[in-house]
């Protein structure tokens, strides 16, 4: 099983996803914890270039190239091998941040992404959760923990709001594999909400 985290910046997601593999291997399922862009040893160099400096230092275009560089090697390094093994791969943000950040914020550039993902990558998740919240709650968030990789949160509110409805918008693409869930309230509340769905899918 392959499932993704996505959501805005700040939503609390990755969070959410280290409570869902800890709760997965409560179960005794073996699970391997990733993330985009990273979770294989050249994805975490590209994702140097790709979180931090200027907001301009790449174009929208530049980025599909990177985003899908770093995740073909994510795919070949990290993802398959574990699938082929069975285990559950839950992985912090995956193509769908690309359809968003890349394919719909900055000029109508969906059709690339598309394309690069179909003949590069392949495979979408068997689950998506997509986490929902106030941009502006989770600019604060997201801002506050300052972690030096800070290149999209610098696009402003404007930009997380574009992303919001862009996120809304791909649940209705992908209605079969996507779910939202509501990512206001405490921790615990979130946790619930994502678990209910998760183990009803492990089913
Ligand atoms: P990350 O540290 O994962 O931020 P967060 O904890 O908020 O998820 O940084 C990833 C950043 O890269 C985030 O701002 C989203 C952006 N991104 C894209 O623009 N396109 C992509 O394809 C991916 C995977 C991430």
């Amino acid at each position: 099983m392959f499932i993704s985290f996505e959501g805005i910046d700040g939503s609390g997601k990755s969070t959410q996803a280290k409570r869902c593999v800890q709760a997965l291997r409560e179960l005794g399922r073996d699970v391997v914890l990733t993330r985009e862009p990273g979770g294989a040893e050249g994805a975490e160099e590209i994702r140097n270039l790709l979180l931090t400096g200027d907001p301009d230092r790449w174009s929208a275009e530049t980025e599909i190239l990177l985003f899908t560089a770093a995740r073909r090697d994510h795919l070949e390094k990290t993802i398959q091998p574990n699938l082929d093994k069975n285990a559950v791969v839950v992985t912090d943000r995956f193509a769908d941040s690309t359809r968003v950040y890349q394919g719909a914020t900055r000029g109508d550039l969906r059709t690339h992404v598309d394309v690069l993902h179909r003949e590069m990558i392949g495979i979408d998740p068997d689950l998506t959760l997509v986490f929902d919240m106030d941009p502006k709650v989770a600019l604060q968030r997201g801002l506050a923990r300052s972690s030096g990789e800070d290149r999209f949160e610098d696009f402003g509110l404007a930009f997380q709001q574009k992303l919001r409805d862009g996120f809304l918008a791909l649940t209705n693409d992908f209605a079969d594999r996507c779910v939202v869930i509501d990512a206001s309230g405490s921790q615990d509340q979130v946790f619930e909400r994502m678990w209910s769905v998760v183990k009803d899918r492990l089913q």
